[in-house]
């Protein structure tokens, strides 16, 4: 079987890939513990001076995988420990990130952006977050940082109604910094993260940093978001909706 998630550092700039195109990226918990991992490794004295996350064509990711999520439902469970590890390292993390978007970017795949520091979205890109159809509730610090990235109301149409945004509404609405084309994204993702690597480590730090805040105040909606995506998982609107996906193709 090949690596559900390839990290591989390029010099300075550590790319974490997403790397399950049969299932659309579909992040399991082996997955979220390898990309955390990255992450937090990517720290004090390491070379690494800015992270790039990519996907593969078609897909960024699907987003958690619902069958995890049927089974945590079934099972009394919330989130799981590796989706909580990966939010934090995303919250607590010292160095810059830079996304390369193509595809599909469902639930997590569009939370991530709000962690990331500089995104490329493909003109094939679709940000979507159904949570709330899913019976579910917005994770990842999202009920915080989107509605201060692009406002309550928009926040409510991506994150509550679950409309889906192309590149092009994703930038307006300050998700994404670029739009290009699909065959383009990885090399203007990598130069953004090449022009960010160039820079005076400490400085880009600390500007950081200063722009962003501790990570406490991020660190504790991640959790109280958990607390409510725990008891949504054991509520019937969820159960209904995560076996309406698993029957939709019988
Ligand atoms: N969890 C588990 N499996 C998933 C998945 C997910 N989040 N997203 C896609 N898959 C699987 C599909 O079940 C399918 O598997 P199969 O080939 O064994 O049947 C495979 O990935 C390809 O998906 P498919 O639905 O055929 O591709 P598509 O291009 O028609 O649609 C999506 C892509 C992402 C729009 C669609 O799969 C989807 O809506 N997925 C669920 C997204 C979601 O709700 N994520 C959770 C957010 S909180």
């Amino acid at each position: 079987m090949s690596e559900l998630v390839i990290v591989k550092d390029e010099g300075a700039i550590r790319v974490i890939r997403m790397n399950r195109p049969d299932k659309k990226n579909a992040l399991s918990a082996v997955m979220y513990d390898a990309m955390a991992e990255a992450v937090e490794t990517a720290a004090g004295a390491s070379p690494v001076r800015c992270i790039l996350i990519a996907g593969v064509p078609g897909a960024f990711s699907a987003g958690n995988d619902l069958g995890d999520f049927m089974r945590a439902a079934t099972g009394g469970e919330g989130l799981g420990h590796a989706v909580i590890r990966f939010l934090h390292a995303l919250a607590r993390c010292e160095r810059p990130l830079v996304a390369a978007v193509q595809g599909v970017a469902v639930g997590i795949g569009t939370t991530m952006m709000l962690h990331c520091d500089y995104a490329v979205a493909a003109s094939d890109a679709r940000f979507s977050t159904p949570f709330v159809a899913l019976g579910l509730v917005p994770e990842a610090a999202s009920s915080l940082i989107a509605p201060r990235l692009m406002g309550r109301r928009r926040a409510f149409e991506l994150l509550v109604m679950g409309r889906p945004f192309s590149g092009e509404d994703a930038k307006a609405a300050g998700l994404v910094n670029q739009v290009v084309a699909a065959a383009e994204v990885e090399a203007e993702a990598m130069k953004a993260a090449q022009q960010i690597a160039a820079l005076p480590p400490e400085a880009v730090a600390i500007s950081r940093r200063l722009m962003k805040g501790a990570p406490d105040e991020i660190i504790k909606r991640i959790d109280d978001e958990a607390v409510q995506f725990k008891a949504r998982l054991a509520s019937p609107e969820a159960r209904r909706a995560l076996e309406a996906f698993f029957e939709r193709k019988k």
